[in-house]
């Protein structure tokens, strides 16, 4: 085992000592310098005071939980004479789920910061995991495998506290695999177990950062199925209800992580604290903006009223905001404060101390966060909702027509914050730019604020609205996520504002602009961005989301079908048309000649049309079971507003061919002039 691994486990893995036996028999086994040598004492302590206060966290966590649920009643045994959770799963619930969140926290804290935040060691290949970098991922193995043990505990209790069964009783095993299997809630815990499991895979046996970027990402990713589990399945606004939930988790996990994971490596971190901190603190500002948004918009659509603040679930919110107070005034005493000094002496001492008591009130506040999650919500589950209203979870629209199709929205709080987050990032580094004194053009900035107007018009406004309850409007809505967003936004050259902007890191870690950097030189993106392979992604994702995959309907009747297809056809789209375009390439490789773009692009459209005019022959109706549900059964209608929808993708295909059709036409007239304008300027 090397020395800078044993270090790293003997000094850091002290506090997981909380989670796994085998770490503490680890720390037993590695003294650090000679017995009683000062180093050695003050590692024991140090050791000992981090153990101290990772269990003070969880215990401060199940305490809350515990303390709360108990005195709302939700801990009570079931009436005698009727079924009812027995108390191993009335209580093992709530507190496997308290530890699952800690742990799932600390996991994406100590990869998001070894990824992004830490230098690598010198003398070392900067994309392979050495020394600190390596010990950090390492520790994510131990506290992934702690989530992963506190997930299938809180997939078993789920089974047994809904289906009112022991965990011991006979033929449970059979009830846990259906309800994995056919169940919603069941498969969301399943996924997300099973991706827990990648994960501790991943980082068990990575060496290379780019492998440990991946297992950050796939950390977060599951946490995802969680938003689709407890209130947020039932709530009135169910799509909102999963993406604000979805957005805190994500914001809770890193923030929260993020600490947890300075505050157990801050001894193997050595000089690096100081930067490490302050990239921490940044990332710490965001999530701070993130958890409050999305927690009192989750809030809101629980609460619906504040005079419902005065319930239960109304008083443990009020809690979750004087947490979040607290945290906000430790986390501005860092910034004024404790980070200025923190090279200085004594800094170090000032910032573990603040920290500390910031990471027990985290714990409290998590605990209390599940107590929340296992309290009924005033409102949501006592609101029916009848019919398409139900399933839409918006009123059904009045007959599309021009008027409503310009003034109809449901807001889709998750692209409304991607548009808004791709909005104030653009604004911020032009301007930072222009601080600087280079120039950007005007024009760019236009484009991408159009952008971003379109992306929220198309998924929040008449496109996003109709497009749930007519073909021809779901077509349209897509097709304008596919052309008409990805048209404005890649001239506004994003990758090109983003590599003079923002300035690379000086100590060799990896900050965003070299994350854009290495994604820009990947293979992957090298043939993504490719024409040719750019022009059968367009085609296919349209042919695979209509016809041969059912995904049209898996995005209609599921929040997680609906998001999926939504990012796809931008992201399709935003490639064809970076690859089309053949600007904003920044070092990636370049994209064939204009002429065999502008050929593709007409193909591209050619095969826009022809697809269009299969639909408007068809004669079977895409997603029956979605407008049968809707309450539209008349075949013949259905069959009509399909075609409607042929003939919006044959006049889509009609673009590619109409700018094919100017295009050598001016050529033919100015011969010469095209091949200079798309030129990367
Ligand atoms: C403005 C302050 C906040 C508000 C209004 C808020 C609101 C909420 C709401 C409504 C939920 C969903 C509960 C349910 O399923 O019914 C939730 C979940 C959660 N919140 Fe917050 N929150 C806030 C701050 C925080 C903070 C500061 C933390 C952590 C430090 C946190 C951690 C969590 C966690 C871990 C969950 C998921 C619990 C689970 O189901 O496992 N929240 N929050």
């Amino acid at each position: 085992m090397s020395e800078t691994l044993r270090v790293g486990i003997g000094e850091d893995v002290a506090a997981a000592a909380v989670a796994t036996p085998a770490a503490s028999r680890l720390l037993r086994q590695n003294p650090i310098g000679p017995p009683g040598s000062p180093r050695q004492v003050g590692a024991g302590q140090a050791k000992a005071r981090l153990v101290g206060l990772f269990a003070g966290m969880v215990a401060a966590a199940v305490v809350v939980v515990v303390g709360i649920l108990a005195g709302t009643g939700e801990l009570a045994a079931p009436p005698p004479g009727l079924p009812g959770p027995d108390p191993l799963v009335r209580f093992g619930l709530p507190v496997a789920r308290t530890v699952h969140d800690l742990t799932a926290s600390l996991t994406v804290g100590l990869l998001v910061l070894a990824v992004w935040a830490v230098a690598p060691e010198p003398r070392t290949a900067p994309t392979r995991l050495a020394g600190v970098r390596l010990a950090m991922v390492r520790a994510a193995s131990v506290s992934a495998g702690a989530w992963l043990m506190s997930a299938v505990a809180v997939l078993v209790f789920t089974v047994a506290d809904i289906a009112g069964v022991s965990v011991r009783s006979a033929g449970f095993l059979e009830v846990l695999a259906s309800f994995a299997s056919t169940v919603d809630l069941g498969r969301a815990l399943w996924v997300s177990v099973l991706l827990v499991i990648v994960v501790a895979a991943v980082t068990t046996m990575s060496s290379r950062v780019v492998t440990a970027a991946w297992a950050a990402g796939l950390a977060l990713l599951a946490l995802l199925p969680l938003a689709l589990t407890g209130h947020a399945s039932g709530s009135t606004d169910h799509q909102n209800s999963v993406s604000s939930l979805a957005l805190h988790l994500i914001g809770v996990a890193v923030w929260v992580g993020g600490l947890g994971a300075l505050l157990l490596m801050a001894r193997t971190l050595g000089s690096q604290l100081p930067a490490v901190v302050r990239r921490y603190s940044t990332l710490a500002g965001w999530c701070f903006v993130l958890v409050t948004l999305s927690g009192l918009v989750n809030a809101w659509l629980r609460l619906g009223s504040l005079s419902a603040l005065t319930s239960v679930y109304g008083l443990l919110v009020l809690g979750k905001i004087a947490a979040l107070g607290l945290l906000g005034l430790a986390g501005w005493r860092h910034r004024t404060a404790v980070i200025p000094r923190l090279d200085g002496s004594g800094g170090r001492r000032a910032f573990l101390r603040l920290a500390g008591v910031e990471l027990l009130v985290m714990g409290a506040t998590m605990g209390l966060a599940v107590a929340l999650s296992r309290s009924a919500p005033p409102l949501g589950e006592h609101v029916v909702q009848h019919g398409g209203e139900a399933l839409l979870g918006f009123p059904v629209p009045p007959p599309m027509t021009a008027v409503t199709y310009l003034t109809k929205s449901h807001v889709d709080l998750l692209w409304l914050s991607v548009a808004a987050a791709a909005l104030g990032w653009y604004l911020l580094a032009a301007l930072r730019l222009r601080r600087r004194g280079e120039s950007w053009a005007p024009l760019r900035t236009v484009s991408w604020v159009a952008g971003c107007l379109a992306l929220v018009f198309l998924t929040s406004g008449g496109p996003a609205v109709y497009g749930r309850v007519s073909f021809s409007g779901h077509m349209l809505q897509h097709l304008g996520l596919m052309i008409v967003v990805p048209l404005l936004l890649v001239p506004a050259e994003p990758i090109k504002l983003a590599l003079r902007s923002i300035a690379p890191r000086p100590d060799g870690s990896v900050g965003v602009r070299e994350t854009l950097l290495t994604v820009l030189h990947s293979r992957p993106l090298r043939v993504l961005g490719d024409p040719i392979v750019a022009a059968q992604l367009i085609i296919g994702t349209l042919v695979a989301s209509y016809y041969y995959t059912g995904a049209f309907t898996f995005s209609m009747f599921t929040h997680t079908g609906h998001v999926l297809m939504t990012a796809l056809f931008l992201l399709t789209g935003y490639l064809s048309m970076w690859a089309f375009l053949g600007v904003d390439r920044g070092p990636a490789s370049r994209p064939g000649t204009p002429r065999l773009r502008l050929l593709l692009l007409g193909l591209t459209g050619l095969f826009f049309a022809a697809f269009g005019f299969t639909l408007m022959g068809s004669e079977t109706v895409l997603a029956i079971d979605w407008w049968a549900q809707l309450g539209l059964v008349d075949q013949a209608s259905l069959l009509h507003d399909q075609q409607a929808g042929g003939k919006i993708a044959a006049a889509a295909g009609f673009l590619p061919l109409l700018v094919l059709g100017i295009a050598v036409a001016t050529r033919r007239a100015h011969s010469g002039v095209l091949a200079g304008t798309v030129q990367h300027r």
